[in-house]
């Protein structure tokens, strides 16, 4: 079995009619038929695309999955996901989750008759107490967005087995490349490929992976009936993105850490999330679960007004809505990323209105350091 390295190189081996080293990009939305209703082969882009194929195997692979799928964004990822329930299913979600995927639970599947209850994931008992007779599904964020907090996959897929429900997780902050879920027992991983995935900042896209082959079935099903499907030049951008997904997580990892200590020495912030900390309360539970920290550094400076004052001065770090590309980027949760999710539920989680949340990029960290220092002069 091939290193997740070299996987990421020779998963998705190009054409082999041509030779080509690259993935052709079948940008063909029908394909000729040679039967009238022919089994098997290409027939419809919605259903199957060359393209696409090939970046949905070279995901499932890295995940450890058995089958991919990909769509036009994260968000259409988790809707398909979430299809999979019928109206009086019950649903237990992190607290933490990504702010758009509980406004899609809270705003949308609501008007279908599913519920959704949020529990602190770190508490497994919080968890089994919610449970109720209709309940389907439990859906985990590990580490979650953007204070860092870590669940314990195995215990909560135990959990699910026990009583008979399925897992979903979101792994958007960590990728395959730290982090497998799917080897720890959960049934369907969720990525905002948008993220790591493409790594560059210039495509919005969703993957879901899942191992099992009925459940692969119905994904299909979904993804074909409900049509948010990822385009065939977005899926090589993908899979152009995933080649070198672990030397920027690699780097973007080792940033993290020198980010993380410059931050922590400072007098302006009173608090750094960092999983790569060991008094981080998920520290010891991350590392036996993900092989490195990821990138995301979440700092308090106490003050909102100043946070707001640092994120407009700030030159290099680009001030925006997203992670996980090459380039430092840095946030507000509060109004921006978490904007929808109510009051009390962010400060719950921790997001203040003078939390930053910082996704360190490849550059040379003491330039990043020098950005961030000038913005901070008041
Ligand atoms: C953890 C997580 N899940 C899902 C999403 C949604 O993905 P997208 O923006 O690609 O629709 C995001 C986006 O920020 C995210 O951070």
């Amino acid at each position: 079995m091939m290193r997740l390295e070299t996987l990421l190189i020779h998963g998705a081996e190009g054409d082999s009619e041509t030779g080509s080293v690259s993935t052709p990009i079948y940008q063909a939305s029908t394909f000729r038929q040679h039967t009238v209703g022919q089994e098997g082969g290409y027939q419809y882009s919605r259903g199957n695309n060359p393209t696409r194929h090939a970046l949905e195997e070279q995901m499932a692979v890295l995940e450890g999955g058995s089958r991919g799928f990909a769509f036009g964004s994260g968000m259409a990822a988790l809707t398909a996901v979430f299809n999979l329930f019928s109206a009086g299913d019950h649903i237990i979600a992190s607290q933490n989750l990504y702010g758009g995927t509980s406004r899609v639970l809270d705003k949308i599947f609501s008007r279908f008759g599913i519920a959704v209850s949020y529990v602190d994931f770190s508490k497994v008992a919080a968890i089994e107490a919610a449970i109720q007779p209709n309940t389907k599904v439990l859906v985990i964020e590990t580490p979650s967005n953007p204070t860092l907090m870590v669940t314990d996959i195995k215990a909560v897929t135990d959990l699910a087995k026990k009583r008979g429900l399925l897992t979903v997780a979101d792994n958007t902050f960590m990728s395959p490349y730290l982090q497998r879920p799917l080897d720890f027992g959960v049934d369907i991983v969720v990525h905002s490929a948008t993220k790591f995935i493409g790594g560059h900042s210039d495509v919005l896209s969703g993957v879901v992976v899942v191992k099992d082959s009925e459940l692969a079935k119905e994904i299909h099903f979904i993804q074909n009936s409900t049509g948010g499907v990822l385009g065939p030049f977005d899926s090589w951008l993908l899979l152009r993105g995933l080649k070198t997904l672990g030397i920027r997580m690699d780097r973007q990892s080792q940033n993290a850490r020198e980010l993380a200590e410059w931050l922590r020495a400072r007098p302006e912030v009173n608090k750094v999330y960092y999983l790569g900390f060991a008094d981080h309360p998920g520290y010891e539970l991350h590392r036996s679960q993900a092989s490195n920290t990821g990138n995301v550094v979440s700092f308090d400076v106490g003050d909102g007004e100043f946070a707001r004052h640092i994120l407009e001065k700030v030159k290099l770090c680009v001030l925006g809505d997203s992670l996980g590309g090459v380039e430092s980027l840095v946030n507000l949760p509060d109004v921006m990323s978490h904007g929808s999710v109510p009051k009390e539920r962010k400060l719950e989680m921790g997001v203040t209105t003078s939390l930053i949340r910082l996704s360190v990029g490849i550059e040379h960290p003491a330039d990043i350091i020098a950005d961030l220092e000038q913005a901070m002069e008041k």
